[in-house]
């Protein structure tokens, strides 16, 4: 594992090779969220901001905090007058949602330095509203493509190891409905140029109350 901190690795990796992402939406965000009714929305480690940007787009109002300023930067700059999204460059480590979102995400909210990740989703699990929807999206394993090396620091978490770690404290899944709880194929093209597919990691909750 690297020895920067997480703000020097992230900020330093954005602002030495500009969008490191699609820009795209994640599918899994896409296809969960569809036929939900947009409120407000809380994107964490939001990147490069392809989810908010696409959440702006269908609706929704959307705070997206990342600890890369440069990260964000991209994003700001994508945005078109009309997407009402409030940009936080803060380190999830430490930074408490100051109120409660219709819809709480994480999507691929991993890191090859230091970050506390089940804390961050166990704040994000407090911070969704009654009738909100929490939603985790991450890698379920390594890509086929990559050595195992690449990823052997990388914690990577089934959907039910997720769901476990996010009630072992004061939250209680007995005031959660399991929405969707489940690996998903998701189409890809390799570096190679070879259409193969990757598996997501998808938790999707609604908060009954
Ligand atoms: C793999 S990227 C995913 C980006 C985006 N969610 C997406 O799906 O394209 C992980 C993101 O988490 C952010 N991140 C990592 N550690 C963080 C922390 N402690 N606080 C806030 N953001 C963090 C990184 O800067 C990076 O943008």
């Amino acid at each position: 594992m690297s020895t920067e901190s997480a703000a020097e690795y992230w900020e330093n990796r954005y602002r030495e090779n500009g969008r490191s992402w699609s820009g795209d939406v994640n599918v899994a965000l896409a296809r969960e969220v569809a036929h939900l009714v947009p409120g407000s929305a809380l994107d964490l480690g939001c990147g490069e901001g392809g989810d908010a940007l696409w959440l702006a787009r269908t609706g929704w109002s959307v705070t997206a905090v990342d600890i890369a300023p440069s990260a964000l930067a991209i994003g700001a700059a994508a945005q078109q007058p009309g997407d009402d999204i409030t940009w936080i460059a803060a380190d999830l480590a430490e930074w408490q949602p100051p109120t409660t979102y219709d819809l709480v995400s994480s999507c691929f909210l991993h890191s090859f330095v230091e970050l506390p990740r089940e804390a961050i989703l166990r704040r994000a699990a407090a911070a969704v509203s009654p009738g909100g929807v929490l939603l985790i999206v991450g890698h379920s394993g390594a890509p086929h493509w990559h050595e195992p090396q690449d990823h052997e620091v990388v914690d990577l978490p089934t959907p039910d190891d997720v769901l476990a770690s996010l009630f072992e404290d004061q939250l209680s899944l007995g005031d959660w409905t399991v929405l969707t709880k489940a690996v998903v194929a998701r189409p890809v093209v390799t570096p190679h140029g070879a259409a193969s597919t990757i598996d997501d990691s998808v938790l999707t909750l609604r908060r009954n109350r």
